[in-house]
């Protein structure tokens, strides 16, 4: 079975409303939905919002299904002028941009005494979603920052650590959580995002216009990729 997340109900939304011999199965307040899209077994559920909520997510479905692969899709906002609103963003690899260690000699992301930092995504998945055309916008391959902090000002987003010292395309609150419990137990992780804001002034407006159609355009990115894998 592919385990399918988001970390917010309307970023699953879609995924649920064309899924086929669909079940529930309740687990200590979620629901974990489970059934066939595009006629492959899958298990959709939620996380929550930040690193905890989806590293905890990412470790329970691993232990209880040993899922073939995770994909993780939403929202991100953006850190490069060339990454627009409605793009899709693509993880090449995953960072903790709010794991900051400096007085301790590690550079900004890295987990101190450990080799963890940039974390690939699956390169066959990677592969595959590489071939995508999304119907709208255009698909960037690239680097995700994620942090537990909505980023709303560009003295952060395009100018700060997060696309200097960091080189990072996009920024959201999940995806290096899940790609590093998914690297951990070996499981192939892909996050794929559709970009609802530019992480400046606008963000929260922009973003809170986008939410109610949050799935729409993963849910084409998921039907793309779920035959293939
Ligand atoms: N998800 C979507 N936009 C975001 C932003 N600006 N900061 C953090 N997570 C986001």
């Amino acid at each position: 079975m592919i385990v399918i997340l988001g970390a917010m109900d309307s970023e699953i939304g879609s995924f649920l409303s064309v899924m086929d011999n669909g079940q529930i199965r309740h687990w200590n307040g979620f629901d974990h939905h489970q059934g066939t899209i595009e006629g492959r077994a899958v298990l959709v559920s939620k996380s929550g919002v930040g690193k905890v909520m989806a590293a905890m997510m990412t470790q329970h479905l691993i232990d209880d299904y040993r899922p073939l692969a995770v994909l993780f899709t939403g929202l991100a906002g953006s850190l490069q002028p060339q990454i627009g609103i409605g793009d899709t963003l693509v993880a090449r690899d995953l960072v903790q941009h709010d794991m900051e260690t400096s007085a301790i000699g590690f550079p900004r992301g890295q987990i101190p005494f450990s080799d963890w930092r940039f974390i690939p995504a699956d390169p066959r998945l990677l592969h595959l979603a590489s071939d995508y055309e999304p119907a709208l916008g255009k698909l960037h391959v690239g680097r995700i920052c994620t942090g537990d902090q909505f980023i709303s000002h560009r003295e952060m987003s395009s100018h700060g650590y997060l696309a200097g010292e960091l080189a990072g395309d996009g920024v959201e609150m999940e995806g290096a959580s899940v790609a590093q419990v998914c690297a951990v137990n070996n499981v192939p992780c892909l996050v794929a995002r559709t970009i609802s804001d530019k992480a400046d002034g606008s963000a929260a407006v922009n973003f809170e216009e986008f939410l109610p159609r949050a799935s729409h355009n993963s849910l084409d990115f998921i039907r793309y990729m779920l035959p293939q894998i």
